[in-house]
């Protein structure tokens, strides 16, 4: 089969590899129907994520069909229709049995495309199959579906659950690609008063109003003023962090209103500082975390029943064999104006 294989820093080729086979009695095999890229595989081309090592298939999100199942898997059988989730779990361990999946100490956790082969690619391995893949309706297209894999439970349990978004807040997020915009999306549930989107490109403050945030501000202009002014000069409920740089995540501290909650999801490569010389008085909460995919069947609900407008996220489309090309238009959204990219058979 052909598949997006790493190749060390700035590497990366769509070339033979061998199909990939049931290994465990836990696994299956499927056929990739759907698969997108993420931000992070693109970390991982930058040398960011050094346990990916040469000669990894890449890729964590993906919608495929069952063809082959380990004697093991109990759930599923070939024909099924799946979600193949970012986060895979062995459902025994501790961290499983409370949910963390992301946490998972059997095994699992983020480990396709990073320590184990990817699903960049025509056919996949997919570990511990009853537990880290979900059957799909016929009602919920492959496109939209995709989108569970990773962005809509990170945004959601990472950024609007842990920030505790509640009806009638000032909801901030900084960073308006695709997860800040899932995060948009995942707070409007909740009906906020105010959704304020800063970033640095003007695109994805345009992006972020069709998501539905009513305020938009260039990070270079003043976020801090026009927080004050949506909230009698107090901060914002909630902020969320959706960019993972020092200044950001300064930024974010900056802009929650006494008793506040910053959730951070963003990725960080650096320390950044922690402000407590002015942050140990207001009662602040912060929150970090790796996405677990606990909400993803509640997400694949809203889905269902059309709670959740995820049709501007997808902005280009190509067959599956162009990866090279989508990974190009995906790596240059100033220039593309590129949120996601979804290949397809
Ligand atoms: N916690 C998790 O489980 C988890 C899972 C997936 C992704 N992530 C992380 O979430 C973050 C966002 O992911 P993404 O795919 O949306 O990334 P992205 O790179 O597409 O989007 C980041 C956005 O931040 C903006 N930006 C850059 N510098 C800025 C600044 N100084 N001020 C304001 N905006 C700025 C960019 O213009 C861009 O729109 C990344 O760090 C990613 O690695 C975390
Ligand atoms: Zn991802
Ligand atoms: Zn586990």
């Amino acid at each position: 089969m052909k598949a997006l294989v790493y190749g060390g820093p700035g590497q990366r080729s769509w070339t033979e590899v061998p199909d990939p086979r049931v290994q465990d009695p836990k696994d299956v095999v499927i056929r990739v129907d759907a698969v997108t890229i993420c931000g992070t595989d693109l970390h991982i081309l930058g040398g960011d994520v050094p346990e990916v090592t040469p000669g990894r298939i890449l890729g964590h999100e993906a919608v495929g069909t069952v063809v082959e199942a380990g004697a093991g898997v109990s759930a599923l059988a070939v024909g099924d229709r799946v979600l193949a989730s970012c986060i895979s779990a062995c459902g025994v361990c501790r961290f499983c049995r409370e949910g963390s999946y992301g946490q998972c100490l059997g095994g699992g956790g983020w480990i396709l495309g990073h320590t184990v082969d990817g699903v960049q690619a025509e056919y996949a391995r997919i570990p511990f199959a009853d537990l880290s893949t979900y059957k799909l309706p016929a009602s919920v297209t492959d496109e939209a579906a995709v989108l569970l894999a990773d962005i809509l439970p990170t945004s959601y349990e990472v950024g609007v659950l842990n920030g505790g978004v509640r009806p009638g807040d000032t909801v901030v997020v900084v960073g308006a690609g695709p997860i800040g915009l899932a995060a948009i999306l995942g707070a409007r549930l909740f009906s906020p008063a105010h959704i304020v989107a800063v970033d640095k490109a003007q695109s994805r403050l345009q992006a972020a109003k069709l998501f539905g945030a009513d305020t938009t501000v260039m990070a270079d202009d003043d976020p801090l003023a026009a927080v004050r002014s949506l909230t009698g000069g107090l901060g914002a409920d909630v902020v969320m962090e959706a960019v993972g740089t020092p200044e950001t995540f300064e930024l974010c501290t900056s802009l929650v209103r006494p008793g506040g909650r910053v959730a951070n999801i963003g990725v960080h490569g650096k320390p950044a500082t922690l402000h407590l010389e002015d942050l140990w008085i207001r009662n602040v909460t912060i929150t970090t975390g790796l996405v677990d995919t606990y909400s993803t069947p509640k997400l694949l609900g809203m889905l269902v029943a059309g709670q959740l407008d995820t049709g501007h996220m997808v902005t280009h489309r190509f067959p599956l064999e162009e990866i090279m090309q989508a990974y190009d238009a995906f790596s240059r959204p100033a220039q593309t104006g590129a949120l996601k990219v979804v290949l397809t058979r």
